[in-house]
């Protein structure tokens, strides 16, 4: 049985397997998550992500956590919202799907996600909930490895939309 759940937390204080980072194709930081990641994680999580040739939207790559808690970080890239018109949905399902696949791959139990997209790239919280967590669920049974799923939420509103969303998907 895989743990599913959703809470108020700072990602970068987690002591998991692996944390998703919303980052940006560039992979080389930037504000959000992305920074507060890069700044617990130090100067060799840059140094390791100016190897890997950037990443595209929808895709994930994953590097190690150095200074943080947590043994690896994935970082994923969402699409930026433009009305919806552009592919955004498949786009964040993809980030799920593949974070998961590269979470699988490196042996990791424990992953925890932020919102991905739902900062500055201003995807609508509500959708972007139910796009997380039906691909997480659709996507656990060809990642055996993992076992415990966290949604890292920075406010109490988007701490609702899970768990109004994982009450949702109950059988
Ligand atoms: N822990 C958990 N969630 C957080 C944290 C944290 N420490 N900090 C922010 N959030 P965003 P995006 C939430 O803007 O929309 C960067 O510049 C935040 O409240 O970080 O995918 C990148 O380099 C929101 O709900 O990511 C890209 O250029 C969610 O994390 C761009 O921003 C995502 O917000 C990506 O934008």
């Amino acid at each position: 049985m895989v743990q599913l759940e959703a809470q108020v937390v700072d990602i970068t204080t987690l002591k998991v397997d692996a944390i998703v980072n919303a980052a940006n194709k560039s992979l080389l930081g930037g504000g959000g998550v992305d920074g507060a990641i890069h700044r617990k994680a130090g100067k060799e999580l840059l140094r390791e992500c100016e190897t890997l040739g950037g990443c595209e939207t929808g895709d994930a790559k994953i590097t190690g956590g150095y200074g943080l808690p947590a043994r690896h970080v994935i970082h994923a890239v969402g699409p930026r919202w433009s009305g919806g018109k552009k592919n955004e949905p498949e786009l964040l399902a993809s980030c799920y799907r593949r974070s998961l696949e590269l979470a699988d791959e490196a042996h990791c139990k424990s992953i925890a996600f932020p919102a991905i997209s739902c900062g500055i790239y201003h995807f609508p919280p509500e959708q972007a909930v139910q796009i997380a967590v039906r691909t997480v669920v659709e996507t656990l049974p060809s990642t055996p490895a993992v076992k415990h799923v966290i949604f890292a939420c920075f406010q109490e509103d988007m701490l609702a939309l899970y768990r109004a969303e994982l009450e949702a998907i109950k059988p």
